[in-house]
């Protein structure tokens, strides 16, 4: 895992850059802190990334949502896979969505909901020089990402945020994509308009999640859910090249636009 350059970041709640702060101390070991000068919160590192949503962050709807959540992040991989059988098999579910990212040698890459960081193997296999970033709601995917990270080698910069409220600066990267998570957020225009702030004039953002004919088959298991509707009509006008197609034998759809250059 990688430690993010400071001049990448900004404060989520006002968008203020923010200051190092040393809390090095006998109790606590060396935590270097990024505090905001303006609206004075504080965000630590004390698990080796940078956590900007601290304790009061996580926005569980209720104590089944986070047991739920606990228990799938513990069995993500071997559950994914299993789903991803429906699509053709992991492999090429992945490839149907991240083969539409434009890849140049350098470009900074952000995913918004990284999970195990399996979509950074994917990456790093099939391009070269890319700086990669992640950031993660869960602190159980935060570890289990970056447990992954060390295990195959990969260098990525990785932070705990919500989706819907990016701690990044304007225009910081070449490459913003979304996969697996979208529908279940709260509001996912703020989490579309996000991607759209962070990304550089001209960039090409993919969003991917289940349809749904998948949503039924998980309603087998969680009971009744609202109807998905892929959430195309929630990015701006102002896109460029503005697309949706059915993905993963019918089981996923993927939005593609382009920010104006
Ligand atoms: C289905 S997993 C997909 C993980 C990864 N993108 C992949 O393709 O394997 C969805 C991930 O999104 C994360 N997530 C859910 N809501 C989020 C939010 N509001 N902000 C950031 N991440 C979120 C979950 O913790 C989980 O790790
Ligand atoms: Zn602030």
């Amino acid at each position: 895992m990688e430690n993010i350059a400071n001049n990448l970041l900004c404060c989520p709640e006002c968008l203020g850059y923010l200051m190092k702060e040393d809390h090095s101390g006998a109790e606590r070991g060396k935590i270097e802190a990024l505090k905001c000068p303006s609206c004075l919160k504080e965000y630590d590192n004390s698990d080796g990334y940078y956590d900007f949503l601290n304790e009061n962050g996580l926005l569980f709807r209720s104590s089944r949502d986070r047991f739920i959540r606990s228990v799938y992040a513990k069995v993500y991989t071997p559950v994914t896979n299993f789903m991803f059988l429906f699509c053709g098999g992991a492999s090429k579910a992945r490839t149907e969505v991240l083969s539409r990212l434009v890849l140049n040698r350098g470009a900074a890459v952000l995913e918004t909901g990284m999970g195990y960081g399996e979509n950074f193997l994917w990456l790093s296999r099939h391009a070269e020089g890319l700086k990669l970033y992640g950031v993660d709601i869960q602190k159980e995917m935060m570890a289990n990402c970056s447990r992954n990270l060390d295990r195959w080698k990969i260098s990525a910069g990785i932070v705990r945020s919500n989706a819907q409220s990016l701690p990044f600066r304007d225009g910081s990267f070449d490459v913003v994509f979304h996969l697996g998570a979208i529908n279940l957020f709260e509001d996912r225009k703020k989490a579309i308009e996000e991607m759209i702030r962070v990304s550089r004039p001209g960039t090409h953002i993919v969003i991917a999640d289940e349809t749904e004919k998948a949503g039924r088959l998980f309603n087998v298991f969680t009971g009744p859910a609202e109807k998905i509707t892929p959430p195309v009509d929630l990015v701006p006008d102002n896109m460029l090249n503005i697309s949706l197609e059915t993905i993963w034998r019918g089981y996923g759809y993927v939005i593609e636009f382009d920010t104006p250059a």
